[in-house]
């Protein structure tokens, strides 16, 4: 008997369940069409598993994504969880730490403009018009978001937030690399992003890069500080190539991006590092459309699409994928 790819689904809340049926059926289809056998077993996360057992990631879950080769991600989070206390809530309690356990480092964000919708982005047609296509390599269990101590405090009689923004030299290092090496295999140009003229976390992170560049002679480095990358994306989106940022301007800049290339409703993610990918669209659960048919599943189906090529290796059938939602697009349907 052929291989049998595992794969954990996480459908979570929101529209997460909705998009998340329509991924599957195309993995149903790239199963028939290449005869290869997927075994999905869904798991709960996020507030749907915190109202069926009290905890956002039950031990139940990451057992099955520790025995699967890929994760499917939905998106988690909702009004109902908001004034959990702060490790209740799905993103902080469930999505960070999933994404922690596994030494999910590398977040990869290709942000594409398909033909057909070129007209859909804010920013002006002749821009964009011939290709918008950026890689957004996001570090994603460092930072701001994981940086001890993190805590509100009372100092002097008042409350006091801390979040603390560390990196150690190993940490950019390795997902420099990340990006330098997507860079080769793209156009060979890679702009890191910082904020090399306030932060020390800035200067620690340019001076890395610049010797990581060392490794890549064949790939172009720029840097650009974090504002102004905000502003180049929008005057100027088709320079860019590869974008390698820290966790939260990745974060912020990833959106943008996503809003460039038409709308944050397709932009797919693949969370990569020492154990198992997690592939999610950027969108969030989008309580306000759930349950109305309204929700775009191109960013779940091509969520799809990345765990197909990197975590199985699957080039055509990942193909078959992106160009099936390109063709959908050319036939004109819309959500
Ligand atoms: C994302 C999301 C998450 C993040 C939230 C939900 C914690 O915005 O994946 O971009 O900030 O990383
Ligand atoms: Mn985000």
């Amino acid at each position: 008997m052929s291989e049998v790819y595992q794969v954990a689904v996480l459908p979570g809340d929101g529209i997460g369940p909705e998009v998340m049926v329509e991924a599957r059926k195309v993995l149903d289809r790239i199963s028939e069409k290449f005869s290869l056998t997927f075994q999905f077993t869904e798991k709960l996360v996020g507030g749907a598993a915190l109202d069926d057992c009290g905890h956002p990631l039950p031990e139940d879950t990451v057992k099955a994504c520790e025995a699967a080769d890929a994760i499917l991600f939905g998106s988690v989070g909702g009004p109902k969880w908001e004034t959990l206390p702060a490790d209740l809530q799905p993103e902080r309690g469930a999505l960070l730490p999933l994404r922690k356990h596994f030494g999910l480092f590398a977040n990869l964000r290709p942000a594409i403009c398909f033909p057909a919708l070129t007209h859909a982005s804010p920013v002006k047609e002749e821009r964009i018009a011939g290709g918008f296509d950026v890689l957004c390599v996001r570090e994603l269990t460092g930072g701001l978001y994981f940086g001890q101590p993190k805590c509100i405090e009372t100092r002097d009689g008042e409350e006091v937030a801390i979040d603390t923004m560390v990196y150690s030299r190993s940490e950019i290092v390795r997902i420099a690399r990340v990006a330098f090496l997507a860079a080769q295999k793209r156009g060979g140009r890679l702009t890191s992003i910082d904020k090399a003229n306030v932060l020390q976390n800035g200067i620690l992170w340019r001076r890395t890069v610049e010797e990581v560049a060392k490794e890549f002679p064949d790939v172009t480095l720029s840097h650009l500080y974090v504002d102004n990358a905000a502003m180049q994306l929008i005057a100027r989106p088709r320079d860019f190539d590869v974008v390698l940022a820290e966790n939260l301007f990745g974060d912020i800049l990833t959106d943008e991006a996503s809003q460039i290339a038409g709308s944050m409703g397709m932009l797919a993610s693949a969370s990569v590092g020492d154990g198992t990918g997690v592939y999610e669209p950027i969108h969030g659960s989008a309580h306000d459309i759930t349950g109305k048919g309204l929700a775009n599943p191109m960013a779940s189906v091509l969520s799809a699409a990345l765990l197909l090529d990197i975590s199985f290796g699957m080039k055509q059938e990942s193909l078959d994928v992106i160009n099936a939602v390109d063709a959908v697009l050319k036939a004109g349907f819309r959500t």
